[in-house]
């Protein structure tokens, strides 16, 4: 065997190794707080691909997501973000927190509840965002906690900014996730919906501007 085809085996077993941690931990947080998470792995590379398409590519950005969970998402949205961009996550599980500073050190990770969103920017220094993009389990999330987060939200974006959320498409026919579209309706008014099929179970993208004030 070559060095080369020595080190190409190496890589694979270290991207496997990885993965399979990535499962690992959020099967087992899953496990522990099913409402909290919301979904037993995580999100597909399609979806990811879908949801950086809303990443600036220029200036400076601050993208902001909200429940990165083990970061399926976070890897489209690094790749496309300019040099001096910021890129959080706030997340509330301890061991997810955990498996992101140890795999995503370009990401700044803060352990903290989304419902904390405008105290949490404010002590990071950022007065406005960019890109928000939440895949925090909407529709399980009682009518006044829906109502407090996507405020904030819309509150943090900039003019030109994007609300994206994911929600599975199953979840939208649920009371929860019915009321959760209407409130979004209340909140925006752009929004513009895809479902990527490509996920199991399939996962519908609200994509929303202009925060009705
Ligand atoms: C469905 S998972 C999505 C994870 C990942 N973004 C993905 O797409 O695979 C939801 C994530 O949101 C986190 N979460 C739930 N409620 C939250 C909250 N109030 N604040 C911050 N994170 C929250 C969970 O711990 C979990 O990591």
């Amino acid at each position: 065997m070559t060095p080369q085809q020595d080190q190409q085996i190496g890589k694979v077993g270290q991207n496997a190794a990885s993965k399979l941690d990535e499962y690992r931990t959020f099967f087992q947080t899953a496990v522990r707080n099913p409402r909290m998470v919301g979904a037993a792995t995580p999100t597909s590379a399609a979806v990811a691909a879908t949801v950086a398409q809303v990443v600036p590519t220029t200036g400076t950005p601050v993208v902001v997501e909200l429940g990165p969970g083990t970061g399926s998402l976070s890897d489209g949205i690094h790749r496309r973000l300019p040099e001096g961009a910021r890129h959080v996550g706030i997340e509330l599980g301890e061991g997810m927190v955990e498996h992101l500073r140890a795999h995503k050190p370009w990401m700044e990770i803060v352990h903290g509840d989304a419902g904390d969103l405008l105290a949490l920017l404010d002590k990071h220094n950022i007065d406005r965002v960019d890109a928000v993009i939440s895949s925090i389990p909407w529709s399980l999330l009682p009518s006044d906690a829906q109502n407090h987060i996507l405020r904030q939200a819309a509150e943090a974006l900039a003019p030109q900014g994007a609300f994206t959320a994911l929600t599975y498409l199953p979840a939208d026919q649920t009371p929860g996730g019915r009321r959760f579209r209407a409130r979004l309706g209340h909140t925006f008014d752009e929004i513009i919906t895809h479902t990527t099929w490509r996920n199991i179970p399939p996962i519908l993208h609200y994509i929303c501007r202009r925060p009705l004030r």
